[in-house]
């Protein structure tokens, strides 16, 4: 089904229960700037998936907060794009009903990151962690979203979403688009400081591997200084030094210089004065957006309207697609 505006919709959702890295940075939330002018944009905070796992509630408010503010200060306008809270929004809640009555049991016990989790958890895993591949589509039905830009972990909800929508689509009668991943043209890969093949993670448990998009100065440079890199001594960018090439594509993806173009720069110099310039180059790419951070969080009026401006728009379409929903299924309109 169209959306009446002719552009595409995007939607795509951060929880709100860790702390943001480098990687989601630049793999993500910077090149989100480019979409907001080709796209009708939705980015939820989502916190009812954060509680599939408990949070201490004073954690929880300060992160939803947060990650909003660092949405906004990673330069995504406000008045461009639509950003919202999920829970302000209670048809995600609805959807995410009405759509576990049309899901399987088998089909969600196939989701990996559910069989990794109930695999240390046990019995004791929370039912939450189950059925949140429902919420996520609904998250993304409601909005006849056509595009969901997702890391790969999260493509096997994305096609639990289009199976869902394809069903109920064909048992009721058209009513939700089918959505596609979405990966941006540019937007680095950052990989661990500690083992650079894998990727950066903020859920890794060594704490120098990643950088934190409000890791102040003297942490970014400490954990730059004591990146792996190896014995060779040379800067040249090859899959064989994996922990400079590392640094290069940093450098590259905050400078929009080539790290090819890069490596010339560095003929004759040292690891030190590579990790020197990425120190550089991070921090004075994440200081004036911590800075906008911190204005945002000390403003919790300015930051409350563009929440609440979100959640009304949000509410009007999405509710759209719950009454179009409820409908169908047979249920007595209010
Ligand atoms: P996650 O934190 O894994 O839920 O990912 C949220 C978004 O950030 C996704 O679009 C990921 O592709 C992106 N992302 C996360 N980690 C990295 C990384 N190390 N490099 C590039 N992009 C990343
Ligand atoms: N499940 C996603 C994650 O853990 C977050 C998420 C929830 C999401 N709803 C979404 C992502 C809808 C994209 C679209 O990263």
């Amino acid at each position: 089904m169209e959306n009446t505006d002719s552009k595409k919709v995007i939607f795509s959702g951060m929880q709100p229960s860790g702390e943001l890295t480098l990687g989601n940075y630049l793999g993500a939330l910077k090149n989100w700037v480019n979409l907001q002018e080709e796209y009708d944009c939705y980015f939820c905070v989502v916190d009812l998936h954060a509680i599939t796992v408990r949070q201490k509630p004073a954690d929880l408010r300060r992160r939803t907060l947060e990650l909003l503010s660092i949405y906004i200060a990673s330069g995504i306008d406000p008045e461009k794009n639509t950003f919202f809270i999920q829970s302000h929004v209670p048809a995600h809640s609805e959807a995410a009903w009405l759509l576990t009555c049309n899901s399987y049991v088998g089909e969600l016990s196939r989701m990996t990151q559910y069989k990794d989790k109930s695999q240390k958890a046990g019995d004791s895993i929370g039912a939450g962690l189950f059925t949140y591949p429902v919420l996520m589509a609904a998250d993304i039905l409601l909005y006849q979203t056509n595009l969901v830009p997702v890391g790969k972990d999260q493509l096997q909800h994305l096609e639990l979403a289009r199976d869902i929508a394809t069903r109920f689509n064909n048992t009721y009668s058209p009513t939700f688009a089918i959505p596609e991943g979405y990966t941006p043209k540019i937007g680095a890969k950052v990989m661990s400081l500690q083992e650079p093949t894998k990727k950066m993670s903020k859920s890794d448990d060594n704490v120098n591997s990643f950088i934190l998009i409000m890791d102040p100065p003297e942490v970014i440079r400490k954990k730059i200084s004591r990146a792996v890199t190896d014995s060779l001594g040379v800067i040249n960018y090859t899959d064989e030094q994996p922990g400079v090439k590392n640094l290069l594509d940093i450098i590259s993806a905050i400078k929009g210089v080539s790290p090819l173009d890069l490596v010339k720069d560095y003929e004759g110099k040292g690891y030190a004065d590579l990790k020197e310039d990425a120190a550089n180059a991070i921090i004075g790419e994440l200081s004036p957006i911590q800075e906008k951070v911190k204005a945002l969080m000390s403003d919790k009026k300015a930051l409350e309207a563009i929440y609440k401006q979100g959640a009304e728009k949000a509410s009007y379409v999405g509710t759209k697609t719950l009454r179009k929903m409820q409908k169908k299924i047979g249920f007595i309109p209010r």
